[in-house]
């Protein structure tokens, strides 16, 4: 078999049987198949598709391409949620620590950034010391001991997916219905959990733009993860404009301590965490209806046990748990320019991807594979749409390491934001859900 052959046949729209794409995960995994082999498949399938068939057999051999968790009796009750990608998007962050102060495990692994998308590894790494690197045993032992733990997926668990997803990165192949569902799914089936939330993102900052790609994408992975015996719930929401006030590595995990800390009480980001926790305590039979989930996770919000999980979680893993009384600690950057607003009106939108476009200007993603992160640096949104704004309020904080990448940033921030004397009226964050469907 010539992996040429695999992307001459997949260039020409033709299908790829279930050997080709063992054989290329295969040679990928042995280092047998150049980069520029494997980016060009991705293309090819960017532009061509892969069938629903095609995309079982990929996930399929992308969880085989490492280890599975076995968590044995305990799998019935793990849950796992995913985001298909978003700006600001800390909801795995503030939902972890809440889910496991319920009394419920989760087992969590997660990416990094993605084309201009955040990712949870990498904001977890801006936490001084905290180890992603777990082992398949150490997250078992730690899922066991405090109910929670979350890693990246590089060391044993679905490395086909590491590799694909940097290469991915990298290519301008990262919007792809196929590719996203095999990354995402794969790497949910290797982690062992039965109950599975996804949140499929739409909007400009998301990797599908309209509600209706996102609801193809999300009976795809339903279907995928039917397809190989998992139980998947689909949350489809909005991403047009970031989540939350904080967009950057360390900037969001602060806004998640808050959170946690009960400090942000409304908005966005509480939204999301509670309906997602809801609805997890919902399909583990723990609660009938959402209300009064929502009323028993802001009890443990209130009273302090989500954010101790936190500090447990950190704690467990190496990393420096003072950063939850101490902001200081993460060695936020020499230069924070405020910028004001030229008008007055109500703040009507801010485009996710512009500001998203912005903080990668900065230093808070990667351009090439290997490029290194500033986790420091980022973006904080004053005003948020639907806010009453006076002209000279301060808009937004650029947070920045390098005053040239500042102008150059603030460029597209004035871009995002749009402001006119309409008020605005927000829209429910969850468009619609979708649970596992005939084919
Ligand atoms: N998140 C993932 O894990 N993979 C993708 O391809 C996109 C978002």
């Amino acid at each position: 078999m010539r992996i040429v052959d695999i992307i001459e046949k997949k260039k020409k729209g033709l299908p790829n049987t279930q050997e080709e794409i063992q054989y290329l995960i295969k040679s990928l995994i042995e280092g047998t198949v150049p980069d520029y082999q494997v980016s060009a498949w991705l293309m090819a399938v960017y532009f061509k598709g892969l069938s629903k068939e095609e995309t079982v057999w990929l996930t399929d051999e992308m969880v085989k391409s490492g280890d599975t968790i076995d968590f044995g009796c305990l799998a019935d009750s793990i849950v796992d949620k995913h985001s298909t990608g978003g700006v600001g998007d800390k909801v795995t962050i503030t939902l972890i620590p809440l889910l496991a102060a319920a009394g419920v495990p989760i087992a969590k692994l997660s990416g990094r950034g993605l084309g201009h998308t955040g990712g949870t590894i990498d904001k977890l790494e801006s936490i001084p010391g905290f180890n992603t690197g777990l082992t398949v045993e150490e997250l078992i032992e730690q899922v066991k001991k405090i109910n929670v733990a979350i890693g990246a997926q590089t060391k044993s668990l679905t490395p086909a997916d590491g590799k694909l997803y940097a290469l991915r990165d990298v290519t301008a192949t990262v919007d792809s219905m196929p590719l996203i569902a095999a990354s995402i799914v794969s790497k949910k089936i290797a982690s062992g959990a039965k109950n599975i939330i996804l949140d499929v993102k739409y909007g400009s900052g998301a990797f599908m733009k309209t509600p209706e790609d996102a609801i193809s994408l999300s009976k795809l992975m339903v279907n995928v993860g039917k397809k190989l015996n998992r139980s998947i719930t689909a949350v489809i929401t909005s991403m047009e404009e970031p989540l939350g006030r904080a967009v950057g590595n360390a900037l969001e995990i602060i806004e998640s301590i808050e959170f946690l800390k009960g400090k942000i009480t409304a908005g966005d980001v509480a939204d999301l965490t509670y309906s997602f926790a809801a609805i997890a305590l919902m399909q583990l039979g723990l609660y009938n209806d959402e209300s009064s989930a929502i009323e028993f996770l802001k009890g443990l919000i209130n009273n302090g046990k989500a954010i101790e999980k936190l500090r447990e979680l950190i704690v467990a893993q190496g990393g420096e748990p003072d950063i939850i009384e101490n902001y200081d600690k993460f060695d936020l950057p020499e230069f924070k320019v405020e910028c004001k607003a030229k008008k007055s009106g109500f703040v009507q939108k801010i485009d996710a991807y512009k500001i998203a476009y912005a903080c990668k200007l900065l230093g808070a993603g990667r351009d090439k594979k290997t490029d290194p992160i500033d986790y420091s640096v980022g973006i904080y949104l004053n005003k948020k749409s639907g806010e009453p704004v006076n002209n000279g309020d301060i808009l937004y904080t650029i947070y920045s390491n390098d005053e040239e990448k500042t102008k150059l940033a603030q460029r597209y921030c004035e871009e995002a934001f749009s402001i006119s004397k309409d008020k605005t009226v927000n829209n429910n964050m969850i468009y619609k859900i979708i649970n596992a469907e005939e084919d």
